[in-house]
């Protein structure tokens, strides 16, 4: 009991949190929260306060809490044998079955997958290895990678410059100079509200295009997106936005890496975004998904096109001088068989498809017409809602205001975890596969009741 009574003070005097307003919590001015077990899609805080969580912690624990079948396979392995490095060759079982059923998985044309432990180092991954190639094809000037304004693809130092947030980049000295970025694919956000969605799909290929003929297609190596932006604010690419960019990238040879972070394994009611979209990406990055993270695992899935480039490196150049000592961690990829076999065994990629479609609509009924709604919007379980001061004219409100927070907040108190996404005032939703129809009606009912207690009946 007295161990207990001590966290509080433990964690503000020791604890360096991730994305936490660091003065604030350590003088406890910000809220201190242990979360202490979980069930389905509902967490439960050492006080004993029940949660729906929404967000399924940070859009990862795809087939909920509590699944006995992945902790089981978690602890045979740690019994079994806990860690064995995957360098030269080596491997264990659950690394090598994983693999396969990545592969399986994966879009035909996609040939191996290299493990990690998260989406920033798989991103690291990515970028290294698309630097390699070009450098084994003897085009060493062909180095820079596109990214999007707002996209999320990691807080590395690589990573954190492809993030296309200024949060990521602010006192960082980031973006590193290899990064550029282009314009988001924000319909709502467009600049000229005249514009069609055609127009602005167009409008945002004439951007890639300027950039690409501005710093010269010998220089840039590779495009990554999210095939739905996530931490930018979750939303769906306008109509043709994905073919159009492709075209570019393919006439100039530029390379396409899809983060699939957040979509991979199911959120969009598809295995892959990829598919969704009729992508057809050089690189895919996997992580949350891959275990619902019951372990830390990532992955960088290559393309045929790449491996064999890769293949050739190593034969002109000796072992690819690229590893982490938890590469493939048998622990982790244990999990994500486990995690993929009940994917599958429970039928969850359908159930995301069907629950997000049910969802999406009860968010929409529930808040569509509150006056300071500007769009509620989503693509298979994930879904956001977005705020305006103004609908009318599209006013938002100011930064300083914090209305995303306070609703967030508000929703909380009525014990459902939505996420103020970081830049915009805007709610975001990815809950776990598993989430109920009467889960999905509870969440769009107290986020409305959250959103008249903050800015009134609209
Ligand atoms: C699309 C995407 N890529 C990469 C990452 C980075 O993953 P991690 O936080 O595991 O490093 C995230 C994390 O949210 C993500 O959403």
């Amino acid at each position: 009991m007295l161990k207990n009574d001590m966290l509080e003070q433990w964690d503000r005097e020791n604890f360096f949190h991730p994305s936490t307003h660091l003065g604030q919590f350590a003088r406890g001015e910000a809220p201190h929260r242990v979360i202490k077990k979980g069930s389905g899609s509902h967490i439960e805080d050492r006080d004993g306060t029940r949660l729906l969580d929404a967000f399924a912690g940070l859009y990862c624990v795809n087939v909920g809490y509590g699944r006995t079948e992945i902790a089981e396979a978690i602890a045979k392995q740690a019994h079994e044998l806990a860690y064995y490095h995957a360098y030269v060759g080596h491997g264990t079982e659950a690394s090598i079955t994983l693999s396969k059923m990545i592969l399986d998985r994966a879009p035909d044309h996609m040939s191996k997958v290299y493990f990690g432990q998260s989406g920033s180092d798989a991103n690291e991954t990515n970028v290294k290895l698309v630097w390699y190639y070009n450098n084994i094809l003897g085009r060493p000037e062909k180095k820079k990678i596109i990214s999007r304004w707002r996209g999320y693809h990691g807080s590395g130092l690589v990573t954190g410059s492809l993030t296309g947030l200024e949060l990521f980049h602010k006192k960082f000295d980031l973006p590193l100079s290899q990064v550029i970025h282009t314009e988001a694919p924000y319909y709502f956000r467009r600049d000229d509200v005249a514009m069609s969605e055609a127009q602005f799909t167009a409008h945002c290929a004439a951007e890639l295009e300027a950039l690409i003929e501005r710093e010269g297609a010998d220089t840039i190596a590779a495009f990554i997106g999210e095939p739905v932006l996530g931490t930018g604010g979750i939303v769906p690419p306008p109509a043709g936005y994905w073919e159009a960019i492709q075209e570019i990238l393919e006439k100039h040879d530029i390379l396409l890496i899809a983060d699939e972070v957040v979509t991979g394994f199911g959120r969009l009611g598809i295995m892959f975004g990829s598919e969704h979209y009729n992508l057809k990406p050089d690189l895919i990055t996997i992580a949350k998904g891959l275990t619902s993270a019951y372990a830390p695992l990532s992955g960088s899935i290559v393309s045929d096109k790449m491996w064999k480039v890769l293949e050739q490196g190593t034969d002109e150049n000796g072992p690819i001088g690229h590893g982490w000592t938890y590469s493939a961690h048998p622990i982790g990829a244990a999990a994500g068989v486990a995690n993929l076999k009940l994917i599958d065994d429970l039928n969850l990629v359908q159930a995301a498809g069907e629950t997000g479609a049910y969802f999406q609509k009860a968010l929409a009924d529930h808040l569509g017409s509150h006056s300071n709604v500007g769009e509620v919007r989503g693509a298979g379980l994930m879904a956001a809602v977005e705020f305006v001061a103004d609908r009318d004219t599209r006013r938002f409100f100011d930064a300083s205001e914090k209305v995303g927070p306070r609703i967030a907040a508000a929703l909380l108190e009525h014990g459902v975890i939505g996420r103020a996404m970081p830049q915009g005032d805007i709610l975001g939703f990815a809950p776990p596969f598993c989430l109920t129809r009467a889960e999905a009606d509870e969440v769009a009912d107290k986020t409305a009741r959250a959103v008249t207690q903050v800015l009134g009946k609209g």
